[in-house]
């Protein structure tokens, strides 16, 4: 019989018989262990007791994967478990190409889609030579941007700190009344860990190192619009492509693109909550490698979900979602009676067409983001692709491999 290898990676408790009854179980299927990792946990949940094991190993072929996880199951928080080297027979000329590991995110933040430093005529910035001419040196930042190292510091002018000003006060007021528990529990320690004030507009390196100590999220400066694909993409390896530019004084609560005021205010928040945080890194995973309509798919269920998505709070709908959270007008028009409201449903929500501007006709209502995070899971494995990806967040890679667990 020829030997088989896997590659497990488990979330355990850090009591040593906890390590010492995994082991077992290996010992028990006369594992081979030929590689072992681990760090502290920073994911999926908010506990600080908890170790993630990266476990690769050989086994004889009678070897049963089911019944291997199902005896594990008793003594870790979370198992996943891949067979084989990578099937590359699974990996053909007409695999799109997806970032294999966080270094490779680089090349999704760098292709433009839309906008960026040079304006269409629908833009309120169009014919404003110096606001133009700040957005190039802003979009210099972003291109420059190495992984690896801080995000440089902008100083902002005192125009665009008075328009983060309008927009931060204004959406402050109703958070308490319109937005979600998770975002009111986080909000407020974003004020103190990371500079959040009406007169000043905090720094992405600033969020991203507070965030990564969070959830293990980060921000990634872009500048602008990036496609659907490498957006999507992106998730997979908890980064956030996040503009550093600012909309336009003249309409401080219009922006036909994403913007600092949108990034920081409506979504940055949530990435605190480990929920929403492993749902939005589900939706990445799905991203990968699959075809051009599944992609409109994902990017249909990102749009209801992470952008304009309600959560039910005792039967009263609350936003999570960051065009409503940075929306002034729609934040308080998504709760009302005017628009249709329906319970989340994934299936639902990816053939569901939506007006790009204006208030939405339409939401979807998670029963909560711990449903919405496990809807998510179980519908990525409906999703059609020839191999399965499972994430490394210990190397933040991906493993490209044939499903087993
Ligand atoms: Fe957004």
């Amino acid at each position: 019989m020829e030997p088989r290898s896997y590659s497990l990676i488990i979330t355990i408790s850090k009591r040593i018989d906890s390590l010492v009854s995994v082991l077992g179980v290996l010992k028990n299927h006369d594992a081979v262990i030929t590689h072992l990792e681990s760090r502290p946990s920073r994911t999926p949940t908010d506990e600080d007791n908890e170790i993630d094991y990266f476990i690769q190993f050989s086994v004889l072929s009678d070897f049963s994967p089911d019944t291997f996880v199902a005896i594990l199951q008793e003594f870790v928080v979370s198992a996943s478990l891949v067979s084989g080297s990578e099937p590359s027979s699974c990996l053909s000329d007409s695999t799109p190409w997806f970032p294999r590991s966080i270094a490779d995110v680089a090349q999704c933040c760098t292709t433009l889609f839309k906008y960026g430093s040079e304006l269409t005529p629908d833009h309120p910035g169009y014919g404003d030579k110096e606001y133009q001419v700040r957005r190039k040196e802003i979009a210099v930042i972003a291109k420059r941007y190495q992984y690896g190292r801080p995000i440089p510091r902008m100083e902002y002018t005192a125009k665009e700190i008075e328009t983060w000003g309008k927009i931060f006060s204004s959406q402050v007021k109703l958070y308490p009344t319109h937005a979600c528990k998770e975002y009111n529990k986080h909000f407020p320690s974003l004020f103190s860990e990371c500079g959040y004030r009406e007169d000043n507009i905090p720094q992405l390196e600033d969020v991203s190192r507070y965030l990564k100590a969070k959830t293990d999220w980060q921000l990634w400066p872009v500048i602008g619009w990036i496609s659907a694909r490498d957006f999507l993409n992106s998730l997979a390896f908890r980064v956030f492509p996040t503009t550093q530019y600012i909309r336009h004084h003249s309409k401080p609560f219009y922006t036909p693109e994403p913007d600092i005021c949108h990034e920081l205010i409506g979504h940055a928040p949530l990435f605190c909550d480990s929920a929403f945080a492993q749902f939005s890194q589900e939706i990445g995973l799905a991203s990968l490698a699959i075809s051009d309509e599944w992609i409109d798919n994902l990017a249909s269920l990102y749009w209801f979900t992470v952008e304009f998505g309600l959560v039910n709070e005792g039967g009263s709908p609350k936003a999570y979602g960051a065009g409503l959270l940075s929306g002034n007008e729609e934040l308080q028009y998504c709760i009302t009676d005017c628009p249709e409201r329906r319970l989340l449903d994934i299936g639902e929500i990816i053939v569901t067409k939506y007006p790009e501007t204006g208030l939405q006709p339409l939401y979807f209502v998670a029963s909560s983001l711990e449903d919405m995070r496990d809807q998510m899971s179980a519908f990525s494995k409906s999703i059609p692709r020839p191999f399965c990806v499972i994430y490394d967040h210990i190397n933040q890679k991906v493993e490209v491999q044939t499903a087993v667990v």
